[in-house]
């Protein structure tokens, strides 16, 4: 943070609850001593001589000088996410996807090589997929749950692990700190892309990742209203591999975004135990629905990797996967029929939301390889929002009985 003019309130690391920093972290108040955190909505800095300009551009004076770089309030929300997450230091971006690029990209170089889970949200997989190899960074993708998988996957000049737990849109549940020890052992440096665990539930800087990506659009913001992406790690992480990629190609979030989400981190525990424990109960309610082939729920004792969410996981997810009898038909026809649930491909929401992941998120990938991405045509994924339990299961139930 810059410390000129501002009065800046650290609140120990250590010493507070994960609901006292979610309020406090990165406040650091202006001379008129606001209660809310102010919002600097300005592209730059003027500064009160050529000498000083000239001493900020070469890092010699504290101070902000463009907003593409750094600004108080983009500031103020890295700050909180980075002790939220327990990482040294954060940096956002404009969207989730730009914090993958930018992660990715930042930490690999032609003749590089990097190892993938094979399931991941469609852009993810793009990224790994598609972009890099433009670049001469060559992909393998592997079944993230088999963990000799990873180690074939190895070669000399593997550099990069990157993994997505719970996944989207399966919820398959990959072991982080097995995954994490493969990768050092590799001399390579493991991201987890944490959305749909959020901060609340899963923390993988303590299980060894050694970078940790969320889209904020989600469960940070939480009420549809803007997009934003954090990348964290360690210092000399961000410093070395994120950092300068960041302030020259420039996926730089508006302080305003960055405000709205500085203050949806403030209800963050709150929303995200709400939803899960709903999520909970919809999924206990609705697992033997005979409209369904299977339903999976991370919370639930049958999710096949149980065992290991319990030692990986605080707890486990606002996101439930249907699989409705009848394919795609049979999905369409009980997304069309709920009434309060909405359609939209967005989760972690006050509203609760359902995709149809075959024909949106996963619609560019071939039938045979949705199928092995665990991607069925009758696949639903419910984000559980804010309302109701009972409103919910009645909605969602008298979908399921006329689908
Ligand atoms: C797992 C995961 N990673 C990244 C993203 C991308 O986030 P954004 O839409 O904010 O770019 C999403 C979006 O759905 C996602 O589900």
């Amino acid at each position: 943070m810059c410390p000129t003019a501002r009065e800046s309130v650290p609140v120990p690391r250590g010493s507070h609850h994960l609901d006292t920093r979610l309020v406090h972290e990165g406040v650091a108040r202006t001379e008129f001593g606001e209660t809310s955190e102010a919002l600097f909505l300005t592209q730059g800095f003027v500064y009160e001589s050529a000498e000083s300009a000239e001493a900020r551009f070469l890092n010699e004076e504290p101070g902000y000088s463009y907003t593409r770089y750094s600004n108080p309030t983009v500031a103020a929300f890295e700050e909180r996410m980075a002790a939220l997450e327990g990482a040294e230091a954060a940096r956002a971006t404009a969207t989730g996807m730009a914090a993958v690029t930018a992660a990715m990209l930042g930490q690999v170089r032609a003749g590089d090589h990097v190892v993938a889970a094979r399931a991941l949200f469609g852009s993810c997989r793009w990224v790994v997929e598609d972009l890099l190899p433009r670049f001469g960074v060559r992909c393998t993708l592997v079944d993230g749950t088999d963990l000799d998988a990873w180690r074939r996957a190895v070669r000399p000049e593997t550099t990069a692990f990157f993994l997505e737990s719970p996944a989207n849109p399966t919820l398959e549940v990959i072991d982080i700190a097995a995954v994490a020890a493969i990768a050092h052992e590799a001399g390579a440096l493991l991201t987890v892309d944490n959305v749909f665990a959020t901060p609340v539930w899963q923390r993988p800087l303590e299980l060894g990742a050694d970078c940790v990506v969320y889209s904020a659009t989600k469960h940070i913001d939480g009420q549809g209203r803007c997009l934003g992406g954090v990348i964290l790690g360690s210092r000399s992480f961000i410093e070395e591999k994120v950092q300068q990629f960041l302030r020259m190609t420039g996926p730089t979030i508006s302080p305003f975004n960055a405000w709205v989400l500085l203050k949806g981190l403030e209800t963050l525990a709150l929303r995200v135990e709400r939803q899960t424990r709903t999520a909970g109960l919809i999924a206990d309610a609705l697992y033997n629905h005979p409209k369904l082939v299977r339903l999976i729920y991370p919370g639930r004792p049958d999710h096949p990797q149980a065992d290991l969410i319990a030692r990986q996981m605080l707890g486990p997810s606002t996101v439930i996967v249907l699989e409705v009898k009848g394919g795609k038909a049979g999905a369409f026809a009980f997304m069309n029929a709920l009434r309060l649930v909405k359609i939209s491909n967005n989760l972690g929401d006050a509203k609760s939301l359902v995709t149809h992941p075959a024909t949106t998120t996963h619609q560019r990938f071939a039938p045979a390889l949705r199928a092995e991405m665990g991607i069925a045509d009758g696949l639903v994924r419910l984000s559980v929002g804010l309302e109701h339990p009972d409103d919910l299961l009645r909605d969602l139930a008298d979908a399921l009985d006329g689908a």
